[in-house]
């Protein structure tokens, strides 16, 4: 058998631990030969590709990024472009592909798979929003890169008494926001599913200095929302594959929260940081089992479904179950985060 690979939408740590995985199992059991395609859809668009054996892939486990490249393509927004991807599958004699990527790739995923393309997919973000699946690649690392970032900032809030806000990613789901602002310690952490008021957030901190403490960590995942009516913020600008492009959502919170308390409040956005560098071992472990999976599938001829994780458990799930509907952060994981709020 012979299958594409590719890797699309935002890069993680972990992408290159998943091709590895595939790339290891497909060839050594199942005998299967692979070709990587660039820059995710891209790459199929255009049939830029390169060799991907057993010797490319060895010594990436720790690697961050991926050495396929990728980008937010999606044949949907080009010309012929799902013509465009069936004819580059028949003139490279593929059986079928692996992708491995988010909502807006694996969205794509769905729709070429139900016109017939053979896909077989495989979940990461760092956001953690994907359905159908427990976890996906990339997640935990983020999740570490911005408890590390907390931890140190505390030093600097105990020093000078200050209010710090620390902007983590999370577009549509607050994952990232409540794992690590529970790992570190935070005092309140805006989340997209629980929108804020600014008032009850600064009760919060004026609380907390009156009665225990001169300093504030404060979580804040870029996609939080206030409360109808009690802040107005600027609308976010839209990225040219149509999702909106945030970050800098502390910027504006900062001046309010010091205009309201009077307490020095300081603001770090923790931006790509939350994905570079090399995964964690859970996400290596993550992306290994899904990596040997998803090779396993395409050799059964799983089309059009996608590795998941449930439980411990390595499983799969019709590709259209993640992206249907979004892997929110449940109330209840927010009401136990909240305990330590204020
Ligand atoms: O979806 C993953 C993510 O990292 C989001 O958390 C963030 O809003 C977005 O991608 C940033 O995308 P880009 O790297 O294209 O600016």
């Amino acid at each position: 058998m012979r299958l594409g690979i590719l890797t699309g939408g935002g890069d993680c740590p972990g992408l290159n631990a998943v091709i590895r995985a595939v790339v290891r199992r497909g060839i050594r059991f199942h005998g299967m030969a692979f070709v990587g395609f660039q820059d995710g859809w891209r790459g199929v668009l255009d049939g830029a590709t390169q060799p991907l054996g057993i010797a490319d892939t060895t010594g990436i486990l720790p690697r961050g990024g991926t050495i396929l490249g990728s980008s937010g393509a999606n044949p949907y927004r080009h010309e012929d472009g799902p013509a465009t991807v069936v004819a580059t599958i028949a003139e490279h004699e593929l059986d079928g592909l692996i992708v491995i990527g988010g909502e807006g790739t694996l969205g794509a995923a769905v729709r070429l798979a139900d016109e017939g393309v053979r896909i077989v997919g495989i979940p990461k973000t760092i956001d953690n929003d994907l359905a159908g699946t427990d976890v996906t690649v990339g997640f935990h690392t983020a999740v570490q890169v911005a408890t590390d970032a907390i931890d140190r900032l505390h030093t600097t809030a105990e020093s000078h008494d200050r209010v710090m806000l620390v902007e983590v990613m999370g577009r549509y789901a607050g994952w990232i926001a409540v794992y690590a602002g529970m790992a570190g310690g935070a005092d309140t952490i805006l989340i997209p599913e629980q929108p804020f008021d600014i008032d009850g957030i600064c009760d919060h901190l004026r609380h907390r200095h009156a009665s225990r403490s001169s300093f504030s960590i404060v979580v804040v995942a870029e996609g939080a929302v206030p409360a109808d009516g009690t802040l107005e913020l600027p609308e976010a600008p839209f990225d040219e594959n149509g999702f909106p492009r945030l970050g800098g959502l502390a910027n504006h919170l900062a001046p309010e929260i010091e205009k309201r308390t009077g307490f020095q409040t300081r603001v770090t956005i923790l931006g790509h940081v939350q994905r570079g560098g090399t995964p964690v071992s859970f996400d290596r472990v993550l992306a290994t089992r899904f990596g040997v999976a998803a090779a396993d599938l395409a050799a059964a001829g799983g089309w059009g479904r996608m590795v998941a994780r449930k439980a411990q458990d390595i499983r799969d799930v019709p590709i259209t179950e993640a992206v249907s509907e979004r892997n929110l952060v449940p109330v209840e994981l927010y009401r136990e985060a909240e305990v330590f709020f204020g």
